[in-house]
């Protein structure tokens, strides 16, 4: 049977001439070593449909009331919006970007030659590799396990390595589907958000001279624990006035109440989402904090969902993990990350932990229904990205990892250096690499826009948190060393 054939003979009976067609020609082209000019690529072409040609067909199928009631995505279109208007005003301007949360450090060598070994092997008999265990690895659980629960009582069993923190939690919001009740913290993590970047070269991202930026593109990722909770159907309809969607419990952290919710003014929910160290105020809870959100849950036989993505930016002695908190595990999930810690934002590893010890109501397991959602929404992160995680836990790999947040820990020092030196209330920066400065009496878009204006830096509008963020500006410590250092130096010139 010839190559074609064997292609062939499978879909022969089912499938249009088309694809038929598609297939061979392909499979042909593979197997001849044919590489095609990249030019041959732009056949396909976008050109302008006719009017005439324009459908106004729809189909039957109703929209999803819950997908309907999602706000659109506002932060980050609106930054970009002001950004580049900002930029057709000063084409000259150099553009330094400390909003947007992603990194900006290459991935230490010790780490991506584990990858690229990995992915070398896949083409030897002895080194491929086709699906894996949806729950993940057993070294790299083991890894896991042993690098951030030691000690903690919580097996490699638990953990369910994953492609993000992100995705894993909209997994959980299926478990829990659609009838539960969600408590966030306001003001609380938009969500990574993706910056586009159509024009322009490669490494300036962060420090781009205009005419490269206004062919961005900004699109904004949704909330990841309140949007995944309209999306289920947990809530009500977003009510415009109080910018909140209904049915959600907004726990507020201020500088008032030290960035941890007075509980006794929160109300009953099934979940409870908290993030700490905190995206975007950088604020950390502390043991006795957390002992009591502990409590709160049990006694209200609540679950606690954990992000704590930025544990190891953690300086001062809060616990890194909720499980250090005696009796956790009968009431929390934890969910963390490689993205801010090795630079893997691109290249997607996470892991969730869901303890045995966490029942339902009913005393089913939670993580018997996360692995069933595990096994049917997703099939196992990447081999090759597992192979960069477990180098990541090597003991050259922690050493590496260690010295890059120690990096992003240097760049925040010197942003609040700098607020603190110009009189301002700065708070976080000392266990996450986010700094959130206090204007007090101002609107978070008048200074991002007085800020972008007189120094050409972009930073974050805390009222995008949430209404809990009105008044603050986040600074993001993910840069290069020279635009910090020059967006400090511009701070100054702005506000000396
Ligand atoms: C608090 C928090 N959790 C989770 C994430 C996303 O993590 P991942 O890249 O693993 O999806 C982020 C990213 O900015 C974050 O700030």
């Amino acid at each position: 049977m010839s190559p074609t054939q064997l292609i062939s003979a499978p879909i022969s009976s089912s499938s249009s001439p088309a694809f038929f067609g598609a297939a061979s020609t392909s499979f042909n082209a593979r197997s001849h070593s044919v590489s095609y000019p990249s030019k041959r690529l732009s056949l396909c072409r976008c050109v302008a449909v006719p009017q005439e040609e324009k459908t106004a067909y729809k189909t039957s199928v109703s929209r999803n009331e819950n997908m309907a009631k999602l706000q659109a995505g506002y932060l980050f279109p609106e930054i970009a919006r002001r950004r580049n208007a900002h930029l057709s005003k000063n084409p000259d301007a150099k553009v330094i970007s400390l909003g947007i949360g992603d990194t900006t450090e290459p991935i230490p060598e010790v780490i991506t030659s584990a990858l690229s070994k990995r992915a070398l092997a896949l083409s030897t008999y002895e080194g491929y590799s086709g699906y894996g265990p949806e729950q993940g690895e057993k070294p790299l659980r083991t890894a896991i396990a042993s690098a951030f629960y030691r000690d903690l009582g919580i097996g490699e069993d638990d953990i369910f390595v994953s492609d993000g923190a992100k995705c894993d939690i909209s997994r959980l919001q299926m478990v829990f589907g659609s009838n539960v009740t969600i408590a966030v913290q306001d003001p609380s993590y938009p969500s990574p958000n993706r910056t586009y970047k159509l024009v322009g070269k490669l490494g300036e991202k962060d420090y781009m001279p205009c005419a490269s930026l206004v062919d961005a593109i900004i699109v904004s990722m949704p909330m990841a624990y309140v949007d995944s909770g309209v999306i289920m159907g947990q809530t009500g309809q977003f009510q415009k006035d109080v910018e909140k969607y209904g049915k959600i419990e907004y726990m507020r952290c201020t500088p008032e109440n030290g960035f941890f919710p007075d509980l006794s003014k929160v109300s009953r929910t099934d979940i409870i989402f908290f993030c700490s160290p905190n995206n975007p105020t950088g604020s950390a809870a502390t043991r006795e904090q957390l002992t009591k959100l502990v409590k709160f849950a049990k006694d209200n036989g609540s679950i606690i969902v954990y992000d704590s993505a930025y544990a190891m930016y953690m300086s001062d002695d809060n616990p890194r993990s909720i499980f250090e908190i005696p009796g956790a595990k009968e009431v929390a999930i934890e969910t963390s990350s490689f993205s801010k810690y090795a630079g893997f934002t691109g290249v997607r590893l996470g892991w969730t932990v869901v303890p045995k010890e966490l029942l339902f109501s009913d005393g089913f397991p939670v993580a018997k229904d996360f692995n069933r959602i595990v096994c049917t929404a997703f099939n196992g992160a990447s081999n090759i990205c597992q192979a960069g995680g477990l180098a990541c836990l090597s003991p050259e790999g922690l050493k590496a990892m260690g010295q890059v947040i120690g990096f992003y820990k240097e760049n925040t020092s010197i942003i609040m250096d700098t607020f603190n030196s110009l009189g301002f209330k700065v708070y976080g920066g000392k266990n996450a690499p986010y700094v959130w400065v206090h204007f007090p009496g101002r609107s978070s878009w008048d200074v991002f826009s007085e800020i972008l204006e007189k120094t050409h830096v972009v930073t974050t509008p805390g009222s995008g948190f949430g209404p809990g963020g009105e008044g603050f500006v986040r600074v993001s410590a993910f840069g290069r060393r020279e635009n910090i250092l020059e967006a400090c130096k511009r701070f100054k010139q702005l506000y000396k």
